[in-house]
């Protein structure tokens, strides 16, 4: 048994006041060889995947303190990485929302081949950014699930529709393809029209592997139906066992294998050499963000405004209402929505919480050997098939993670000490 283990290339450990360290390099932010060093030390390391968040929207409030999603194009950066690296899986992430299935197809499947047989398409609904694609507000939720369960159907029809049998590539004859198995798609639905076939055949004879992210009820139903597996946003164990568990449920009632989808949480880890460095860490990076910082994000996750608050005042379910329709994301939403119903902190409280001014992951503050516990209690839970890594604060914790927390879960046999295939396929089946 092993984990399955992916690093990000977004570069959250310069994320809050880390990018001002002066150990950052964050000069080297849109040079490909920074993130292509990062790429070889995690396949040094034999991680399964590196992994492309993006964004399709620039913040000009948060740009103008922290990187925030300032970043390169994934498909563009994985293809710099793919001609440099053997063996690691290249995942990239790509809006159903703001792109044409014709497009996504071809890229990731071009990819393909460059990369032979390492990508993985994460595929998201987007938050933001309907005011740079033409359109005046975001889909609805519902929406922009329902058309990335056609998107997805189109892709794959795409990808199915050039197989690799069909390049004969005979010299005698002059046929360079028997183009009777290239066929059209014909794809006629509420929100696409595609003839079809794609232009580019299939690399190999495996399916490109598809993440997904986005927990609420409709996009763990989409998940359910799609998934190989999700990046997961739980700030506790009890969250990702029940998400874990969910996924199972719902997979197995579509006809899948229950355990087809690899749950792997986003684990946000600010590591030093003690536990007071850790803490240290932590709170550097978040020192300099004023409460006003703070209650912006509060409303851009909640869509409300909680200004008329004192700070001791106990923020409750009926600051909120009932029903949040149009939530950027239902899942960060949620998440935030069960602290406050399950702890009413005061509004200062609410204010320090990792789910406000990070991110709604996992957060562990401490030494190498205290993330590789966590990791290793959530597993023997079943919360997880594995992590993303999310090295935060500062660029020790990336470090610490490649020098300390993968050679302590190699010596407990809890991951590999080898790649035992070349595609990222192989990688999510040996798990
Ligand atoms: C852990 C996690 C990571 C995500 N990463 C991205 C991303 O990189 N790019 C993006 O456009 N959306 C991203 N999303 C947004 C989701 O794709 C989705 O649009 C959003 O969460 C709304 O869906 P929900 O209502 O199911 O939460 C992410 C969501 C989660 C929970």
């Amino acid at each position: 048994m092993s984990l399955c283990i992916g690093l990000t290339l977004s570069p959250t450990w310069l994320n809050g006041d880390g990018w001002r360290r002066a150990d950052s390099n964050i000069e080297q932010l849109f040079s490909s060889q920074y993130y292509l060093e990062l790429a070889k030390r995690a396949e040094a390391a034999k991680l399964d995947f590196v992994f492309k968040p993006d964004s399709l929207f620039l913040n000009k409030e948060i740009v103008n303190k922290t990187p925030g999603h300032t970043c390169l194009d994934p498909v563009v950066m994985l293809t710099a990485i793919a001609r440099e690296t053997e063996k690691i899986g290249l995942v990239a992430t790509m809006s159903t929302t703001f792109s044409e299935p014709f497009t996504v197809a071809r890229q990731l499947q071009s990819l393909n081949w460059i990369s032979e047989g390492r990508v993985g398409w994460n595929i998201v609904t987007s938050i933001e950014g309907s005011e740079n694609f033409g359109q005046a507000v975001m889909p609805s939720s519902k929406e922009r699930y329902e058309r990335a369960l056609e998107f997805t159907e189109v892709v794959r029809k795409l990808w199915d529709s050039y197989p690799n049998e069909a390049l004969t590539m005979n010299r005698t004859s002059g046929q360079f393809t028997n183009h009777e198995i290239i066929s059209p798609v014909y794809h006629k639905g509420k929100f696409y029209d595609v003839a079809g076939p794609l232009n580019v055949p299939v690399f190999g004879s495996e399916s490109i592997p598809l993440f997904q992210a986005g927990a609420s009820d409709l996009g763990r139903s989409f998940a359910s139906l799609v998934a190989d597996a999700c990046f997961v946003a739980a700030p506790d164990m009890d969250s990702a066992l029940e998400l874990r568990r969910d996924l199972q449920r719902r997979a197995h009632e579509h006809g899948r294998d229950s355990r087809a989808i690899r749950v792997l949480p986003g684990m946000h880890f600010f590591l030093g050499e003690t536990r007071e460095e850790a803490q240290q860490l932590y709170q550097d990076t978040y020192a300099h963000l004023t409460n006003e910082q703070r209650l912006a994000a509060v409303q851009r996750i909640l869509g409300v405004d909680l200004h008329h608050l004192s700070l001791q005042s106990r923020v409750t379910a009926k600051d909120f209402p009932e029903v949040m329709e149009n939530v950027r994301s239902r899942t960060h939403a949620d998440l935030l929505r069960r602290i406050i119903i399950n702890e009413e902190p005061t509004l200062q409280a609410l204010l320090s919480k990792p789910e406000v001014i990070g991110s709604a992951h996992w957060v562990v503050i401490g030494t190498p050997a205290d993330a590789v516990e966590e990791i290793i209690k959530w597993y023997r839970h079943g919360a997880l098939d594995g992590i993303i890594a999310l090295p935060g604060g500062a660029v020790q914790s990336l470090h610490l993670f490649f020098e300390k927390v993968v050679p302590l879960l190699v010596d407990k046999g809890l991951f590999k000490q080898e790649y035992h295939g070349d595609t990222l396929k192989a990688h999510l089946k040996n798990k």
